[in-house]
């Protein structure tokens, strides 16, 4: 007999029973094997492959230039440090926005190159025929509502969205419709806490917040920021973890300090 036990995987069931159990949902991003493998191991329950990868691995200013072979890329990497921690992957600009089958076959494509367990799209209404029928085809969505950043020239700022009581009303019907559509889940990006309280009290599936208050059935972060290797990025809704680019400036000061005074490599250090 094997003593082995396999750790209980997160999937959209699960989220769905923690919000009817007012458990929490953590979520952050990752991007490659070596940082998710140390996620999930630390009993995160969702890895977002997010196409803030194209701010903070490729260092695009926005979302827009990722491509999906990039994105690809990331979450297959990204899978294989996963055991557990559910693992959903950002439809990136430009690859479901002109039509549902266009979305389809993205959405098919994200699926079986990656191994990833959901897809995730911004909209409501506008995207609702693709969200219905890449659902329909078998594959999870989880949306996400309030500041999109895939829309960023429309909106002009990276500002608190929904502020105003008719976008404020939008967003309370497309989350509706995002939730009769299928979704699992949906992303709450940056609108007033008594907002996202209301839509979270109204949903039977989980809100996952960012700058969107604690009312929120999880919370997400970006890796980069939450870990303090981006310093520049510093907005309200954010909590820093770690000041890991001090750590790794420190540690490379040292390291180079080493290599010249010929401290490294030593004696136990060679063959
Ligand atoms: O791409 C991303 O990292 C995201 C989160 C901010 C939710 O969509």
């Amino acid at each position: 007999m094997s003593v082995h036990t396999e750790a209980k995987k997160v999937t959209t069931h699960t989220l769905e029973k923690m919000k009817e159990k007012g458990e929490k949902i953590s979520m952050i991003t990752a991007y490659d094997f070596s940082f998710a493998r140390i996620f999930d191991a630390a009993g995160i329950d969702v890895i977002l492959v997010g196409d803030s990868a194209s701010n903070v691995m490729a260092g695009h200013e926005t979302t827009l230039p990722i491509t999906l072979d990039q994105m690809i890329y990331h979450a297959s990497s990204v899978i294989r440090g996963v055991n557990r921690s559910l693992v959903v992957v950002d439809m990136p600009f430009g690859s479901y926005q002109s039509n549902s089958k266009e979305a389809l076959v993205s959405a098919f494509r994200i699926m079986k190159e990656t191994g990833a367990h959901a897809v995730k799209l911004e909209g409501g209404e506008e995207v609702l025929e693709s969200v219905k029928r890449i659902i329909a085809a078998g594959v999870p969505v989880m949306g996400h509502l309030g500041l999109t950043p895939q829309s960023i020239y429309k909106f002009g700022t990276y500002t608190v969205r929904a502020k105003e009581e008719a976008e404020a009303d939008k967003l309370r019907k497309d989350a509706k419709l995002l939730e009769e559509a299928g979704c699992f889940a949906i992303v709450l990006e940056k609108i007033p806490a008594t907002l996202a309280k209301e839509v979270s009290e109204s949903l039977h599936i989980p809100t996952i917040g960012i700058g969107a208050g604690k009312y929120c059935d999880g919370q997400v972060l970006v890796m980069h920021d939450m870990l303090g290797i981006n310093t520049e990025f510093k907005p309200r809704f954010l909590r820093q973890y770690l000041n890991l680019n001090e750590s790794i400036t420190n540690a490379v000061h040292q390291y180079i300090k080493d290599v010249k005074s010929t401290d490294f490599p030593n004696e136990n250090e060679q063959y």
